[in-house]
């Protein structure tokens, strides 16, 4: 296996831990590039989601690139300041934006997607403290099914996102009323994650132009449709053929042409999702009643999705085996029956200390780990230019752990 020019085994020898994290830099630009041309032509602002990797190296990577940032936190704000963006050109979302982040969203500039009635009380709140007027974008919930795993579903009616659309009225009257803390500039969706099917995406945005044309009649200066993140990737690596971002932008083009309104999309996943390889060293394999494990050092500590939302990643072992293959689990070292990476692999039978690569791990991957049954959160690298190796994050240590109790 390689990461652009580099041998993963070779990377393998120069890092002197396991597991870690690996990066290709190349893939991360040519996604954003995708997406840039898909855009070719339309007013547009990517807000790359920074919850899907808020590596700083990865993010100011994006904003060289010419992205703009979706956050979910008052501290994704502050990294995405720490990483040189334009606060206008970041959109904050979330169902429950706390008043003192709202402050900082506020006093620095960044776009506000309204989620409920107590989020545009503490929106109006903290405008009114920092005294300046709050950009805001109503999140509509369009109760359009993306045909998602329910824990990755944000648009139907058990959703705790948005506001339903019957209440729109509700919202109007009340942002009309406080025209010095609140501009109503846009709507938003965001209406899932791992979507394959983009016909929904066009669905959402009709619902939303008319939503756009009854605001502007209202008066409102419309100027942003927010279709929100959620195109998926090839996890299965079966050679099905996926929707791209040039087919999401496609199916609203049109739409957001007549409107003439600046769009923008949220992508996390398939900004950077295929950009990166968990790596793990194999520490044994055993047989066990009826079933095969090959255990590795990595573990739902490092890696969750496939515990959390018993998603699919790719497996392969890191240099090609002659040995027999059988069908494995793969697990960790964790104590949980919910730690594996992989059930029912067929793989080549490895020996202890051979790699085992865990493919598609560039999102939701590193920014969902723990340090459960302390193991350490691990480094991160990237191939630059090809074939560079270089460190982008340092694994965390147990010093790093016990320095939380100094004082105490
Ligand atoms: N915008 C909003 C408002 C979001 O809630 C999300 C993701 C995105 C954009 C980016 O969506 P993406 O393009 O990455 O699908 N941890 C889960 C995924 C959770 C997604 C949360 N929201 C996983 O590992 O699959």
């Amino acid at each position: 296996m390689y990461v652009d020019g580099l041998r993963l085994d070779d990377i393998r020898g120069q890092v002197d831990a396991s597991p870690f994290y690996v990066y290709s830099q190349a893939k991360i630009r040519a996604n954003h590039a995708a997406y840039a041309a898909a855009l070719e032509g339309l007013p547009s602002l990517i807000g790359y989601a920074i919850k899907a990797n808020n590596n700083l190296k990865i993010v100011e990577l994006l904003r060289e690139l010419g992205s703009g940032a979706v956050l979910v936190s008052g501290n994704e704000l502050r990294l995405a300041r720490a990483a040189g963006f334009d606060v206008a050109r970041t959109i904050f979302n979330g169902n429950g934006k706390l008043p003192r982040d709202l402050e900082f969203a506020v006093q620095h500039g960044a776009l506000i997607n309204v989620d409920s009635e107590f989020d545009l009380g503490n929106i109006t709140a903290a405008a009114r403290r920092v005294g300046r007027t709050a950009r805001v974008l109503i999140r509509i919930n369009p109760d359009v099914d993306p045909g998602v795993h329910p824990y990755v579903c944000t648009s139907m009616s058990e959703s705790k996102f948005g506001i339903r659309n019957s209440h729109l009225q509700w919202f109007l009257d009340a942002i009309k009323a406080e025209p010095g803390a609140l501009e109503l500039v846009g709507v938003h969706s965001h209406l899932g994650s791992t979507i394959t099917k983009v016909s929904i995406f066009r669905d959402a945005a009709l619902i939303m132009v008319d939503f756009v044309k009854e605001m502007r009649a209202q008066g409102f200066p419309i100027q942003f449709l927010n279709i929100g993140g959620g195109l998926g990737i090839d996890y299965r690596h079966e050679g099905a053929v996926l929707p791209t971002p040039r087919d999401l932008i496609d199916t609203v083009r049109d739409l957001v042409s007549s409107l003439g309104i600046t769009l923008i999309i949220e992508p996390g996943r398939s900004m950077v999702a295929n950009s990166a390889a968990f790596v793990n060293t194999v520490t044994g394999v055993k047989t066990n009643g009826n079933k095969n494990f090959i255990v590795i050092d990595g573990s739902m500590a490092e890696l969750i999705r496939p515990s959390l939302y018993s998603a699919y990643q790719h497996i392969e072992l890191t240099a090609p085996h002659h040995t027999p293959k059988a069908v494995y689990d793969v697990v960790g070292p964790v104590c949980e029956s919910a730690d594996f990476l992989g059930k029912d692999r067929e793989l080549a039978t490895p020996a202890a200390g051979d790699g085992l690569a865990v493919l598609d791990a560039g999102a939701y991957c590193m920014a969902m780990a723990s340090t459960y049954n302390l193991k350490m959160r691990p480094a991160e690298y990237w191939v630059e230019g090809g074939d560079t190796l270089k460190m982008i994050r340092r694994g965390e240590t147990l010093e790093d752990h016990l320095k939380l109790f100094e004082g105490l």
